[in-house]
C-alpha cells in the first residue's frame, strides 16, 4: 500500500514509539508523585516540553499539552470568548479555516458574538485587504487564522495577519496544526499570543496535542481540576504520549536543520510534473509558491474524486478527495468553494499528500498508479458515481 494521505495522519515515527514504550512499563508512575520514580517521570514531560518549545521558538514555560489539536483550538477560542464577552467583541477568522475552528466560532455567533469570515483569493490565501478592514472596524475582541491550510496547504500571509490584528489590539491565535514540522514556525518572529500543534500531523501518535501562550497572555482555563499543567489544561498527565510528541518535535527539527524537507518537496513536485505531463485535463490547485512541501491538490477533468478515491484504495493508493458526500451527492469542500473553484472542478480533485517516508519509486508508482485509474474512470463513465463520506482532517 502506498500512503499518500499525511495530511489526514502520519505513521508514528520507530523512534516515537520507542522513547514511548518506558512509560507504560517500568516508568507508569504519576508525574505529581513525591518520590523519586514520580520525578523521572516529571523529567521526561518537562524534556519534551523543552522539544516542542525548540521547535517553534517558544519558551519552556509557554507550552501547555493537550489531548490533540482540536482540543488546543477550543481551549483557545474557548477562552477569549469568555475574556472578551459577547459585547462588542468580534471574533475574525477565515472562510477556510479547520472545522476545529469554524465550529466554536459558529458556537460564539449562536450566543451573540459578531462572528467575521475572511475570504480567500484564487490561491487559497487570506486576502488581506478585507482582513485589514475587519480588523479596523473591531472595538476589541481576537482573530484566529490558519498557519497552513490542510487540504491545499497553503501557507496563509500569517506574519501579516498577526500584526494587523496586533495593530488593532486583537488578541491573535494560529492554528499551525498543518505547518509545525513541515515549514519553519517561529513564535519570534511572527508574534502571535496562541498557537495550536497537534502531534499526529508530524510522527507522534494521535490523541495528544500542545498549545502555545505567550508570556503574559490572558487565558482562562477550559478543564479545571488538579492543577497540571500550569493549571492551564488540568487533568493527570497522559505521559507516553507526550514523550512521543517530545521525541517527534526533536526529529522534526534536526529534519527542518538538515532539509529533509527538500526530499519531501522534490518528491512532491516530481507527482505533480509527471501528472500534469503526461495526463490531459490536470489542475493544480493553489498557490505555488505559498505551500507546505508535503501537499499536492490535483483536480482531473472528468472525473469524480470519490470514484477515483476507490478505484485507488483497490490499486494499494491512499489519497484523500476534495468532495465530502452529503445527502448522497458531492459536496465541493468549503475550501474550494472559498478559492472559487467550480463545483466540477472541485469534485473531481484529490489531495495527495506526502511525508518524509515516501520514497521516489513509490511516488512514481503512485503516478502509474493514479494515471491508469483516471484513464479509467473517464473511459467508462467520465467519472459519476456515489463515494463514501470523505472529510478532510
Ligand atoms: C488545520 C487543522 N486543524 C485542526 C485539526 C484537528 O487536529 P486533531 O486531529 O489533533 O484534533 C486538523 C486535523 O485534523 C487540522 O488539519
Amino acid at each position: 500500500m502506498i500512503y499518500l494521505d499525511n495530511h489526514a495522519t502520519t505513521a508514528v515515527h520507530p523512534e516515537v514509539l520507542e522513547a514511548m514504550l518506558p512509560f507504560f512499563g517500568d516508568h507508569f508512575h504519576n508525574p505529581s508523585s513525591g518520590y523519586r520514580a514520580g520525578k523521572v517521570v516529571r523529567k521526561a514531560i518537562e524534556e519534551a516540553r523543552g522539544e516542542v518549545a525548540e521547535l517553534i521558538g517558544a519558551k519552556e514555560e509557554e507550552v501547555v499539552f493537550t489531548g490533540c489539536g482540536t482540543e488546543s483550538n477550543n481551549m483557545v477560542l474557548k477562552s477569549l470568548a469568555r475574556i472578551y464577552g459577547r459585547k462588542e467583541s468580534t471574533v475574525i477568522t477565515g472562510e477556510i479555516e479547520h472545522s476545529a475552528v469554524l465550529r466554536p466560532c459558529e458556537a460564539m455567533a449562536d450566543v451573540g458574538f459578531d462572528v467575521r469570515r475572511c475570504g480567500v483569493d484564487e490561491e487559497g490565501r487570506l486576502r488581506l485587504a478585507e482582513f485589514e478592514k475587519v480588523c479596523g472596524e473591531a472595538k476589541t475582541g481576537f482573530a484566529s487564522v490558519m498557519w497552513a491550510n490542510n487540504e491545499t496547504g497553503v501557507v496563509q500571509p500569517i506574519q501579516e495577519a498577526c500584526e494587523l490584528a496586533k495593530g488593532a489590539g486583537l488578541a491573535f491565535h494560529t492554528d499551525a496544526i498543518q505547518a509545525v514540522g513541515k515549514v519553519r514556525v517561529d513564535v519570534g518572529e511572527v508574534p502571535v499570543d496562541f498557537l495550536s500543534i497537534s502531534g499526529h500531523k508530524f510522527h507522534a501518535p494521535k490523541g495528544v496535542g500542545a498549545l502555545y501562550l505567550r508570556e503574559g497572555v490572558r487565558f482562562e482555563p477550559l478543564i479545571r481540576g488538579g492543577g497540571q499543567e500550569f493549571g492551564r489544561r488540568s487533568g493527570t498527565e497522559n505521559v507516553a504520549y507526550i514523550v512521543g510528541l517530545g521525541k517527534a518535535a526533536r526529529l522534526m527539527r534536526d529534519g527542518l536543520e538538515r532539509d529533509e524537507h527538500a526530499g519531501i518537496r522534490a518528491n512532491r513536485d516530481h507527482l505533480e510534473s509527471r501528472l500534469s505531463g503526461e495526463l490531459e485535463g490536470v489542475t493544480l490547485n493553489g498557490s505555488r509558491e505559498h505551500r507546505v512541501p508535503t501537499c499536492a491538490h490535483v483536480s482531473f477533468e472528468g472525473c469524480e474524486g470519490a470514484g477515483l478515491l476507490i478505484l485507488l484504495d483497490e490499486a494499494g493508493v491512499q489519497v484523500s478527495t476534495g468532495s465530502a458526500c452529503m445527502t448522497g451527492k458531492q459536496q465541493p469542500s468549503h475550501v474550494q468553494v472559498a478559492m472559487g473553484i467550480d463545483d466540477e472542478r472541485a469534485k473531481s480533485s484529490l489531495r495527495i499528500s506526502f511525508s518524509s517516508f515516501t520514497t521516489r519509486e513509490e511516488t512514481d508508482e503512485a503516478v502509474d498508479r493514479i494515471k491508469a485509474a483516471v484513464e479509467k474512470l473517464r473511459r467508462v463513465q467520465g467519472g459519476s458515481g456515489v463515494g463514501p463520506v470523505v472529510v478532510f482532517s
